[in-house]
């Protein structure tokens, strides 16, 4: 039996932060507000120019160093992303040009803030079927540009960034499980509009950009991501006691609160680095665990937790031994 192990993670924030205060000059907002609803203080925003493969690439290299790996080694590259640089090629093949790499399969996955959960799963299942020994595992975004500067509603919430782990063929489990799920029928409440298959016009008439319900979106998060836990608990035959870090997707403090709850976790095992970049989509939970990793928090042998919820709606976890 083969299993896939996280060997090393990166994660790349673009230079350019939009604080709180930065926001109350554009729209009607106070940094109290935002701070209080969502945990977020501030955001990295991508120059003009900078591109989600700018910031992917970044990240992969950080997790390639920190894997002791050559990009050689790598023979599967899957990009998770809602932001790609071009309509095609995917965001996974301009990114394995840039590593030197040829011939190896390289594909996009788009499930928005699951994103990264959905292509750690697929690529799990790839080393444990035998067709990849060492994956290039990424969540980007530049979410920046699908964002209305002008609408308070959803502006405070998103920032742009770039997570990565390299996932190894391993004797010894590392992804014990992942769970993934979709349910499409609430589309409305959380979307972009208008995409390309709607023709150019409605995407340069500033339609594409945000729209969410987000009190609809909030109790939807909270319950899902607490049936979630119970669903990988059950199917891993653990008690919550098991889990030594939640690893949850970074959208506002008070869903990851209620979610580390419903695991009788005190805070102070739960990764939230919300407060410093806002919601990255599919970038959050690399980011969240690459900065965990790095500060020591982390150690191998931990059992971790990762959870998202997005967009579609989607949502998943995985449950990880580090
Ligand atoms: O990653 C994908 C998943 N996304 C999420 O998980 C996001 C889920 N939703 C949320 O995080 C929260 O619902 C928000 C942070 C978006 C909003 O927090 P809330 O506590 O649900 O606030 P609300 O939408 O009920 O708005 C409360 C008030 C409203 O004013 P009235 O109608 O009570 O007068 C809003 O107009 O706050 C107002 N408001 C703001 N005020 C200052 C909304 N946005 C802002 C703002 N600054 N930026």
């Amino acid at each position: 039996m083969k299993f896939s192990r996280i060997v090393g993670t990166g994660g790349f924030l673009p230079e350019k932060v939009v604080s709180n205060a930065d926001l109350e000059k554009l729209v009607d907002t106070t940094d109290e507000w935002i701070a209080d609803r969502t945990g977020i203080r501030k955001r990295h925003v991508a120059a003009d120019g900078e591109t989600t493969c700018d910031l992917a690439e970044v990240a992969a290299n950080s997790a390639i160093d920190s894997a002791g790996i050559k990009n050689r080694d790598i023979d599967l590259i899957v990009v998770a992303t809602t932001t790609p640089d071009k309509v095609f090629p995917s965001t996974a093949c301009l990114l394995q040009q840039r590593l030197d790499i040829h011939g190896t399969p390289a594909f996009d996955v788009q499930a928005v803030c699951t994103g990264f959960i959905y292509a750690l799963s697929v690529a799990d299942k790839f080393i444990k079927t035998g067709s990849a020994k060492c994956a290039l595992v990424i969540g980007a975004e530049t979410l920046s540009r699908i964002i209305d500067w002008t609408d308070r509603r959803t502006c405070v919430l998103f920032g742009d960034g770039a997570g990565a782990v390299i996932l190894k063929e391993s004797d010894t489990p590392g992804v014990l499980s992942t769970h993934l799920h979709a349910d499409g029928q609430f589309e409305e409440l959380l979307h972009v509009p208008k995409g390309i298959s709607q023709g150019y016009d409605a995407v340069q008439n500033g339609e594409a950009y945000i729209q969410m319900e987000g009190k609809e979106v909030f109790k939807m998060a909270v319950n899902t991501l607490g049936r979630i836990v119970d669903e990988t608990l059950a199917a891993n035959g653990l008690a919550e006691s098991d889990i030594d870090w939640l690893i949850p997707h970074q959208a506002n403090t008070r869903i990851i609160a209620a979610t580390a709850k419903k695991l009788k976790m005190s805070m102070d095992r739960v990764i939230l680095t919300v407060s410093e970049h806002g919601n990255t989509s599919a970038a959050s939970v690399p980011l969240a665990l690459d900065v965990a990793v790095r500060d020591g928090r982390v150690k191998q042998g931990d059992m971790l937790l990762l959870e998202a919820f997005g967009g579609g709606f989607t949502w998943g976890s995985a449950l990880v031994k580090y």
